[in-house]
């Protein structure tokens, strides 16, 4: 989990923004930013004022190179109502450090590092720096239970509200008092979901129609259940391949699966099971059970962690994006699901809804 905050005076190759491009947005200069926030998807500028810091009302969209705006506003995230809308009244403290820094201390204001260090997931090391032999004296997210252990992840990979709030009059958006280790569920609550609403959130399905909601998605799915966890498919200390994958890809999936695995999926070859010859687009496990719906920022999107296939049935009637026509772009939902009909290993009546 590389730096996402990082103070431009120190490293003021941080900024990854181009300001000859048009930013008709908020203008501002290079050496009013306090810190630069973001490196792979977006990037974002945080002046400080006092003890706190504030995002300015602008981001760079570094996936397509333009400036976008940033303003949350009524019907996005569900603090808006309960902050000025003027952005300079709109701290990170209580908005964003929770998640992007190590011990954020609500009543100091302070932290004691920033960006995600070792002990957001091994809980306080003071005492395993005492005694290191001591079993338990740091927390190792593999022997936790899978509720536990995903948890760990979940902290920060989710939309959530904690349960507590208002804390000293102020609304936080992270898991104040959490440690890894704790079951998550006694401080926070996911964003809630009816089935069948469109919101910010989630798609009408419940699946994550926003990025930062691999929580709220892996915890419908049977994998969860089974005692997968995040770091079963990612690496958080670093890997070679893209977003910390242990394996790339779809062999990451075929570490667990295989046409002979019980595990799935049936029948007797993988080509049987995608209709697509092997090795083509449409024979990657990612493309159809991962599909790109959670907007990240402007028109990016990342992968859905549902791992459910969305039938063309769900577009239809929902407006839900399914894998096959989001590939196949200048065919019709009617088609995908005529062809899918056609799947004699599948059933017919999973697809309609
Ligand atoms: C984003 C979460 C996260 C961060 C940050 C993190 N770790 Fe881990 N660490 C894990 C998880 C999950 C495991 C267990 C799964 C695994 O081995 O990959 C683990 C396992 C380990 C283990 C192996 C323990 C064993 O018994 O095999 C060591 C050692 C370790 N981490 C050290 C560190 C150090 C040192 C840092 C800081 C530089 C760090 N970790 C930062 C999540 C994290
Ligand atoms: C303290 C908050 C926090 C925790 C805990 C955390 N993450 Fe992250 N994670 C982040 C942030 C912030 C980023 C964005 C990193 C960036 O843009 O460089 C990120 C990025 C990622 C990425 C993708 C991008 C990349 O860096 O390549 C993956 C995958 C990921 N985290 C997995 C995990 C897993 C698995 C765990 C649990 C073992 C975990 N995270 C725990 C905050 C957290
Ligand atoms: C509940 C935890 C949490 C809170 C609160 C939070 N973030 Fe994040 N943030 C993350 C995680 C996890 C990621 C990486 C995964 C993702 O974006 O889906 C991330 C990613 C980012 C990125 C993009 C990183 C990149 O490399 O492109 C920026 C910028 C960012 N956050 C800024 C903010 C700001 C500004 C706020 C407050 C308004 C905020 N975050 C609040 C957890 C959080
Ligand atoms: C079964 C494997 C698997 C599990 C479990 C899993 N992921 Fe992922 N994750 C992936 C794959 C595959 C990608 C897409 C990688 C690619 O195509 O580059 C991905 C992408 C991501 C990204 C980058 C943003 C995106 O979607 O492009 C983040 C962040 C992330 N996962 C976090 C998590 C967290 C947090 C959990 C647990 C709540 C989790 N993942 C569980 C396989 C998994
Ligand atoms: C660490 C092992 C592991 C990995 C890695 C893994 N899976 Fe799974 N997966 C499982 C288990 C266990 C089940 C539950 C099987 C059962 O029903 O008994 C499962 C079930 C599923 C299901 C069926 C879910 C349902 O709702 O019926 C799908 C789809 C799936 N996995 C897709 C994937 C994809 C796609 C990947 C790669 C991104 C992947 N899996 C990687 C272990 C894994
Ligand atoms: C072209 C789209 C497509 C691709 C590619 C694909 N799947 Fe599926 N998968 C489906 C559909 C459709 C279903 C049935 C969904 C249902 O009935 O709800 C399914 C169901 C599953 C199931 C649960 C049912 C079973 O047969 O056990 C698993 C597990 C699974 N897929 C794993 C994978 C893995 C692993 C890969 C990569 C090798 C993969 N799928 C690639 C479309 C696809
Ligand atoms: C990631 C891209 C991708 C996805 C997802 C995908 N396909 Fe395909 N599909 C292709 C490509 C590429 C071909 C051409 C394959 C070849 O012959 O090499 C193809 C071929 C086909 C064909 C045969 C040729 C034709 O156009 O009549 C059918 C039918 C088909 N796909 C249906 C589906 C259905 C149904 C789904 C959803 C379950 C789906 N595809 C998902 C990329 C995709």
């Amino acid at each position: 989990m590389a730096n996402v905050v990082q103070d431009p005076r120190s490293h003021p190759q941080a900024f990854l923004c181009d300001f000859s491009k048009p930013n008709p947005y908020y203008k501002f200069r290079k050496q009013d930013v306090a810190f630069v926030y973001g490196s792979h998807w977006k990037q974002r500028y945080f002046v400080k004022r006092g003890n706190q810091y504030y995002a300015l009302p602008v981001q760079w969209d570094i996936v397509h190179h333009v400036w976008l705006k940033y303003h949350p506003g009524l019907g996005e995230d569900w603090w808006v109502p309960y902050y000025p809308d003027d952005p300079m009244k709109r701290p990170t403290g209580p908005l964003c450090d929770g998640c992007h820094s190590v011990n954020y201390n609500i009543t100091t204001e302070t932290v004691t590092e920033w960006n995600v260090g070792c002990e957001r997931c091994h809980g306080p090391g003071s005492e395993h720096i005492r005694v290191p032999w001591k079993q338990g004296s740091i927390v190792n997210p593999a022997r936790l239970d899978f509720v536990r252990a995903n948890d760990v992840c979940i902290q920060c990979h989710s939309q959530l509200r904690p349960l507590s709030n208002p804390i000293h009059g102020i609304y936080y958006d992270w898991a104040v008092g959490y440690q890894p280790g704790d079951r998550l569920s006694d401080y926070v609550r996911l964003e809630d979901h009816q089935l069948g609403v469109n919101n910010f959130f989630y798609w009408p399905d419940g699946s994550a129609h926003k990025n930062r909601e691999q929580g709220n998605d892996f915890v419908t799915s049977v994998m969860y259940v089974h005692g997968v966890t995040c770091f079963s498919c990612h690496d958080p200390h670093g890997s070679e391949n893209d977003n910390l994958l242990i394996k790339p890809g779809s062999a990451m999936c075929l570490e667990c699966h295989g046409p002979r695995s019980p595990n799935g999926p049936r029948g007797e070859t993988l080509e049987a099971h995608t209709h697509h010859p092997p090795g083509s687009p449409g024979s990657d496990c990612i493309a159809c059970h991962m599909p790109q719906i959670a907007t990240e920022i402007g028109t990016f999107r990342v992968h859905s962690h549902t791992f459910r296939f969305i039938s063309p049935a769900l577009t239809m009637k929902y407006g839900i994006p399914n894998p096959c026509t989001s590939c196949h772009k200048n065919k019709s939902n009617e088609w995908a699901l005529e062809q899918l009909g056609k799947w004699q290993n599948e059933s017919p009546w999973r697809f309609e809804r």
